[in-house]
């Protein structure tokens, strides 16, 4: 901060020098002309040497340095800190792990919810037959739930408050997966709400989640408002803004991908501190941009870049569609589950549509096994039509 500062000095000394006409010439004037060529010298010399932990262009406004960068050759890589190379030595190392051979591998299905879970009965519909290759977890933030399914009974976990877009969401999601690492058998943990159902049987379900190496966290890039919009500069060094992503939180991951979430606070303190509603004047939301920013950043090709769980934003609301009982007929399940393309909406003035279609391992499939956001008297309907959408 000092360079630039003193070089407007000397403008303005030189400014001050120059005015009054009628001064005797004196020497100072080139004295500044070489003040400035200096510190001009070592403004170059710092770019192209950055000093460690800061890119150039963290030192100035973008605005000086993007002049700068365009007769500048190309900044070199930045040199990581102590903290990055620490956090990135452990994420390569875990993600080495070859998977702990279990005998008896299981699926964690967690329930992030405020409180009861309407659709118990119709999960129990989905895991009945399926004992010993699940295991249930409640998070509920609000009230303690009373459970209508024995399967949820005594699977709720010690939970704190959640606020809506704020780190405490974060924080219950690793909470979850704490929980469900404890149990070396799971080898899949999928997040999901209070309003989610399951748009497939057990058996398929397993064998998505289970004969494949990826992630299913959403991701993509967003260059409007809703993404990069609300990325800050209190994140470099360690998070650029070319790294920024955008996602929905209902992620299913493996278990190396979980012990990394547990296992990183580097760059959760940077989304804690400076990803939260109101951070200089945006809103930005820790649990739409922590995991795909991660991730991203640390193995791209480890996540599938869509989330499992379908939701329909295309009412272009603030708030996605949400269904009503006589929303819910054979024929929108059926239109869900037969849904190949996974689809995102940038949040700038273009609006553009990015889709691509679901690989897995190498194969277009359906993208979907579960869906939101449903009420909860829509029970009736989805358990009536349960074993027919779902044997599709
Ligand atoms: C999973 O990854 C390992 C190593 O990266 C690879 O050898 C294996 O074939 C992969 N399995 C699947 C199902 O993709
Ligand atoms: C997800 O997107 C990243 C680029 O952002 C890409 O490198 C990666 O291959 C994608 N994942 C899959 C499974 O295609
Ligand atoms: C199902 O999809 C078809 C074709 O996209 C559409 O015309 C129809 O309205 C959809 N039905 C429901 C109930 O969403
Ligand atoms: C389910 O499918 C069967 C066979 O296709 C059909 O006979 C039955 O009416 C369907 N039930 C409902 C509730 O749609």
């Amino acid at each position: 901060m000092k360079i630039p500062k003193a070089w407007w000095l000397g403008i303005g000394e030189m400014q001050v020098m120059l005015a009054p006409r009628h001064r005797p010439p004196s020497r100072r004037p080139l004295w500044i002309i070489i003040l400035v060529s200096l510190v001009c010298v070592s403004l170059i010399g710092a770019y192209v040497y950055p000093p460690r932990q800061h890119t150039p262009c963290y030192l100035f406004s973008s605005s000086v340095c993007s002049p700068l960068k365009q007769w500048l050759p190309p900044a070199p890589a930045r040199v990581f800190t102590d903290d990055e190379i620490a956090a990135r030595v452990v994420i390569k190392d875990i993600l080495d792990i070859p998977n702990i051979q279990s005998k008896n591998p299981k699926i964690a299905f967690m329930f992030l919810t405020p409180g009861r879970l309407p659709f118990e009965k119709l999960w129990e519909k989905f895991f009945r037959g399926h004992e010993g290759r699940f295991s249930i977890y409640v998070h509920a933030s609000k009230e303690r739930p009373e459970h209508e399914s024995p399967l949820f009974m005594n699977r709720d976990i010690r939970s704190e408050k959640v606020s809506w877009g704020k780190i405490t969401m974060v924080d219950a999601e690793k909470r979850l997966l704490a929980n469900a690492l404890l149990d070396t058998d799971n080898q899949h943990f999928v997040l999901l709400s209070d309003s989610c159902v399951p748009l497939h049987d057990f058996d398929y379900v397993y064998s998505y989640l289970m004969d494949i190496n990826i992630s299913f966290i959403d991701c993509f890039e967003d260059p409007g408002p809703h993404g990069a919009g609300r990325y800050s500069d209190h994140m470099l060094p360690e998070i650029e803004k070319k790294d920024w992503r955008k996602g929905a939180q209902w992620f299913s991951m493996k278990r190396q991908h979980a012990l990394i979430v547990l296992a990183d606070t580097l760059y959760y303190l940077k989304f804690k501190h400076f990803c939260k509603p109101g951070m200089e004047g945006r809103n930005c939301y820790a649990d739409e941009h922590y995991l795909p920013t991660f991730f991203h950043m640390i193995d791209p090709s480890g996540i599938a870049n869509w989330s499992v769980t379908h939701v329909d934003w295309s009412e272009g609301k603030w708030h996605p569609r949400a269904y009503r009982a006589q929303d819910v007929t054979f024929e929108l399940l059926k239109n869900i589950t037969s849904i190949d393309e996974s689809m995102h909406v940038t949040s700038d003035a273009k609006k553009e549509v990015q889709r691509k279609p679901c690989l897995w391992n190498g194969l277009k499939r359906p993208c979907y096994l579960f869906a939101r956001k449903f009420y909860p008297e829509t029970l009736d309907n989805l358990m009536q039509y349960f074993s027919n959408y779902t044997s599709m």
